[in-house]
């Protein structure tokens, strides 16, 4: 897009539909923040040209975006979205824009693709305010448009009078508006707020400027459901349910094998290599990326983990902020937590807990337990039931087992505390003091038998 247009979008709002004390802009669909999809449309069309205007709990929001930073504007009191615009008026002129493109920031729906081509149309058209209206079965609480003798006017909702504004059409306003500034900012100090809502409405904007004699387009662009906007939580999940299906059918597209589809849901920045198979009930969220070969079985959440070639996570594992490394083996019920890395082939079965913890190549840790600030050598073996005692009270420290060690069945590892590369800790041990390579350690009282009276 040409660098003289830029982006707005509106979200100072609290939402108090939702009936949340988050702010709207910040619940997420498929594990992202609402705003978040806004954004990124946004910066597809005009990189780092674009603002937003926050405001109910902006410092949640702000830490939300560390990537907008300075590029958001307060408005303080949220009186409305036509006082939202003109809270960041005077940001619009400091970057030198000649036109801007106001967005709301409830619509998580809306592509590069459909903003784009309205910017096309408007600027062909060469409107000083254009807008997009959609055709809804229902009209609900979106502001109405009314064409009326040759002129365009956005009524909202509550202030609809029948007699005045004639039957309702179903066409209604979508809250997205190109608008030149130079010939739009001094109709703002037109706005009123004598209105239903006792707000300051953007939507006054339409018809002041035609009534000033301006150009105004209402693009109309059918039944596109990229301009939905989420006031409720029905909305809500609605639209995540679209969005979770514009998903899915571009990875079945993309060549990835996912089974029952509607139970999976996959995250907007998750990636998922062709040939991988997936099973539902499944959920891929964050920076999660799955490569070639992996397969993924179903009741698993996955999120900001990176998954290597050909690896396979069986059913029922949860993983975070973890790193499985090519032909690794996960669960089925296994545990992984940020910082847990295991490298080639390692494997963890059935309630293995990791944290902060590396199983090194071809290691494994098969059944019932707990690494926790723990290095594992190559090719070592722990036993069942293990646990790393990484805890003191006070203070975590780590346990470093060596390659090829073998930690013998229901042993507790008390650290700080090394076992030596082959050393072997003998079942049932608590082991609270360093074993050297090759070495032999039992911790445990030795068994008496005795014959029966
Ligand atoms: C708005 C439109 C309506 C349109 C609908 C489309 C107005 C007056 N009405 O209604 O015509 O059909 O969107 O979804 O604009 N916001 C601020 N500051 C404020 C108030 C709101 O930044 O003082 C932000 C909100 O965070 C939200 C957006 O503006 O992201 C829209 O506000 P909202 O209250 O949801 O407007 P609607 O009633 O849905
Ligand atoms: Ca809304």
């Amino acid at each position: 897009m040409h660098e003289r247009i830029g982006a707005l979008v509106l979200a100072a709002g609290k939402g108090t539909r939702m009936k949340s004390d988050a702010p709207k802009v910040l619940q997420t669909l498929l594990g992202e923040p609402m705003l978040a999809y806004g954004l990124d449309a946004l910066a597809g069309l005009f990189g780092p040209r674009v603002l937003a205007v926050i405001g109910h709990r902006a410092a949640l929001v702000e830490a939300a975006f560390p990537d907008m930073a300075g590029r958001f504007v307060l408005q303080a009191e949220q009186l409305g979205t036509g006082h939202a615009l003109a809270a960041a008026l005077p940001r619009l002129a400091a970057e030198g824009l000649e036109y801007v493109l106001v967005v709301n920031g409830d619509a998580p729906l809306v592509t590069a693709e459909s903003l784009g081509a309205f910017v096309a149309t408007a600027l062909a058209g060469a409107a000083d305010l254009a807008f997009v209206t959609i055709e809804l079965p229902q009209a609900g609480a979106y502001g109405r448009v009314v064409r009326q003798g040759g002129a365009v006017r956005i009524v909202e909702a509550k202030d609809y009078d029948t007699a005045r504004d004639g039957p309702v059409t179903g066409e209604i306003n979508a809250g997205v508006y190109l608008l030149r500034l130079a010939a739009v900012a001094p109709l703002l100090a037109d706005l009123r707020n004598d209105n239903a809502g006792g707000e300051y409405y953007i939507t006054d904007l339409v018809g002041l400027a035609g009534g000033a004699g301006l150009s105004v387009l209402a693009v109309n662009r059918g039944d596109d459901p990229a301009y939905l906007g989420i006031n409720s939580p029905r909305e809500l999940v609605a639209a995540e349910e679209r969005l979770r299906r514009r998903r899915i059918d571009a990875l079945l597209d993309a060549g990835v094998i996912v089974r029952a589809a509607d139970s999976v849901r996959v995250g907007p920045y998750a990636q998922v290599a062709p040939g991988v198979e997936l099973c539902g009930p499944l959920e891929l969220y964050g920076q999660t990326s799955i490569a070639a070969g992996a397969a993924i079985a179903s009741h698993g959440v996955l999120r900001d983990t990176v998954i290597g070639e050909n690896v396979t996570v069986h059913a029922f594992c949860h993983l975070e902020g973890a790193r499985v490394a090519a032909g690794a083996q996960v669960g089925p019920y296994a545990r992984l937590r940020p910082g847990a890395v295991l490298e080639e082939g390692a494997k963890v079965g059935n309630f293995v807990e990791m944290k902060k913890s590396t199983l090194g190549p071809g290691a494994k840790a098969s059944h019932l337990t707990y690494l926790g600030d723990a290095t594992v050598g190559a090719a070592a073996n722990i036993g069942a039931g293990t646990i790393t005692c990484n805890y003191d009270g006070v203070r975590k420290h780590r346990t470093v087992i060596g390659e090829k060690a073998f930690i013998g069945s229901n042993s507790a590892l008390v650290a700080p505390v090394t076992i030596g590369a082959g050393a072997l800790v003998g079942a049932g041990s608590v082991i609270t003091s360093d074993v050297p390579d090759g070495g032999l350690a039992l911790g445990r009282g030795r068994q008496v038998t005795k014959t029966r009276k």
